[in-house]
């Protein structure tokens, strides 16, 4: 009995010594070392085309949407982001010396995109899209660092502390992350294919990153196959770009083009939710460019069905609002129907100016985040399609209302299975989740 009891003690004790040894050992090996504060370099000794393609550069890696809070100085910081570990707010890049990275070496900087370290020797969330800013050139990040540090007015506003609950507030354990997630290797390009296509795989992989949202991710918050197979991105679904998209329309790499600039298509309807802020930066670039980004997207749906664009929008068509031909209302979505007539259909009917509600991809998606997001929050349409936007109707409805509302656009514009969460996904929007 008492040796059987001393055993138990001396396992456990064996057990916490080795849990001090990890911990301890986690910390010794997740340990970078800090790189010197410089003195804020001299704006005018950066050369001038450097910094402007730094700018341009910078607006492919969405630097300004995501260090910009709303309403605040461009790259100050502040934004917080939502992640399902917790709120995580972005620094502030401008170049102040205290507040910002003024202090920072290009060194510095370098190993921040490439490596998630700040210049302290803190491992950054990858919240900050830096699993993607590893397949960015080395010259291209100096060109960015260039145009932070003569670009951009520096700004004193001290981040935030993120809200992470314990252990995801422990930076050490991001060395764990990165060893098991990230993919430290340079881009390489695919010498079988053309240069507009490797044009736009380097910026899609790299600063574009679009995978942040368009692939799904696993438990511990890395980016998991199938690549572009769909993701989530603040309660909305970033649909797949491969072969299992959501389109109810087939892309000509033209059509591609106009919806990443404009944000806006006949065929597609909008860049809505967080896809805005990537369309509102595409929309200052370069055409070309744009291009080569399309180019590449389109050989990622390789093996899609094939769809019959005529027969596709007439059946859209048809399910359309006061369209003589749609089907009747079935009883058990008449709650629904009653709602949608009274505050949507003004926009949404046969014949009306907006894309029929059949041909939205966030309609068929699995997951109803977008139509929910779309009906709490309205849409602000991106700077290239300022005439279409929706005004935030969901305050003005009950939650029953609301949660009719959805299930019945479901029934109504796909023959998909109904959603399941429907509930629980107004609840939450209501909540401010
Ligand atoms: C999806 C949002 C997002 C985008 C896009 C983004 N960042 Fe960040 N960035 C963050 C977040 C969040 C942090 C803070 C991470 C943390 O606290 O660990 C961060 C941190 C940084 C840091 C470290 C600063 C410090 O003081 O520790 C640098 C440098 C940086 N970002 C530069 C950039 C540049 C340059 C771009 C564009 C090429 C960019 N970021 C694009 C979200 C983003
Ligand atoms: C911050 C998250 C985010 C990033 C980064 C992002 N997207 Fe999106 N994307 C979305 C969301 C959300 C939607 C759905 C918009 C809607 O419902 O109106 C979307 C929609 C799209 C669509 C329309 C798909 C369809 O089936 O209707 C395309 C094409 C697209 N994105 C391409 C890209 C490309 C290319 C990039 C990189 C340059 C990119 N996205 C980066 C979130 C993102
Ligand atoms: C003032 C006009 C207007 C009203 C009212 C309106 N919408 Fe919209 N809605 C739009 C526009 C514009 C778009 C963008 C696409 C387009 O041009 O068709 C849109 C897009 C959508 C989308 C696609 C969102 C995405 O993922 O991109 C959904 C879903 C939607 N509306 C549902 C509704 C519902 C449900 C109501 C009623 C509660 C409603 N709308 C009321 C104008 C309106």
């Amino acid at each position: 009995m008492r040796t059987k009891r001393n055993k138990a003690w001396t396992l456990l004790g064996l057990a916490v010594v080795l849990a001090i040894v990890g911990v301890v050992g986690l910390f010794l090996l997740a340990r970078q070392p800090e790189i010197a504060a410089i003195a804020k370099p001299d704006p005018a000794s950066f050369d001038q085309a450097l910094v402007d393609r730094g700018r341009v550069l910078a607006n492919y890696g969405d630097c300004t949407a995501c260090h910009t809070r709303e309403d605040g100085e461009p790259f100050a910081g502040n934004l917080p982001l939502p992640t399902p570990f917790g709120t995580i707010y972005t620094t502030n890049i401008t170049p102040d010396v205290d507040t910002g990275i003024g202090g920072w070496s290009k060194e510095a900087f370098r190993r921040a995109l490439k490596e998630g370290v700040d210049r302290k020797g803190n491992h950054l969330y990858p919240a900050f899209p830096y699993d993607h800013f590893t397949k960015v050139k080395v010259e291209d990040v100096d060109a960015i660092y260039a145009y932070l540090m003569a670009g951009v007015q520096p700004v004193k506003e001290a981040p935030h502390k993120n809200e992470l609950p314990f252990p995801f507030n422990i930076r050490q354990t991001l060395y764990v992350w990165k060893a098991l997630f990230l993919d430290k290797s340079p881009f390489k390009p695919d010498p079988t294919r053309d240069a507009q296509w490797n044009e736009g795989a380097y910026l899609v992989e790299g600063l574009g990153h679009c995978g942040a949202c368009h692939t799904p991710r696993n438990l511990m918050g890395a980016e998991t196959s199938p690549a572009y197979g769909g993701g989530l991105a603040e309660g909305w679904v970033a649909p797949p770009l491969n072969k299992d998209a959501y389109s109810q329309m087939p892309w000509t790499q033209q059509e591609l083009v106009v919806y990443l600039m404009d944000g806006w298509h006949a065929n597609h309807g909008m860049a809505a939710g967080p896809m805005t802020p990537v369309v509102n930066a595409l929309q200052n670039q370069n055409e070309i460019d744009v291009f080569a980004i399309a180019s590449y997207v389109e050989t990622l749906r390789t093996g899609a069905p094939k769809i019959d664009a005529t027969a596709a929008r007439a059946a859209a068509v048809k399910r359309e609002w006061g369209n003589p031909e749609a089907p009747a209302v079935p009883a058990e979505f008449a709650a629904g129907a009653k709602v949608f007539e009274q505050r949507c259909a003004q926009c949404h009917r046969n014949n009306g100016g907006s894309v029929p509600l059949a041909l939205q991809s966030s309609i068929h998606a699995p997951d109803p985040g977008s139509v929910v997001h779309a009906i709490w929050n309205g849409i602000r349409p991106p700077t290239g399609a300022l005439g279409r936007s929706m005004p935030a109707l969901g305050p003005q409805l009950s939650e029953a209302e609301m949660t009719a509302l959805v299930k019945f656009l479901r029934a109504r514009y796909t023959d998909k299975k109904a959603w399941s969460g429907v509930d629980s996904a107004v609840k939450d929007v209501r909540k401010g989740k």
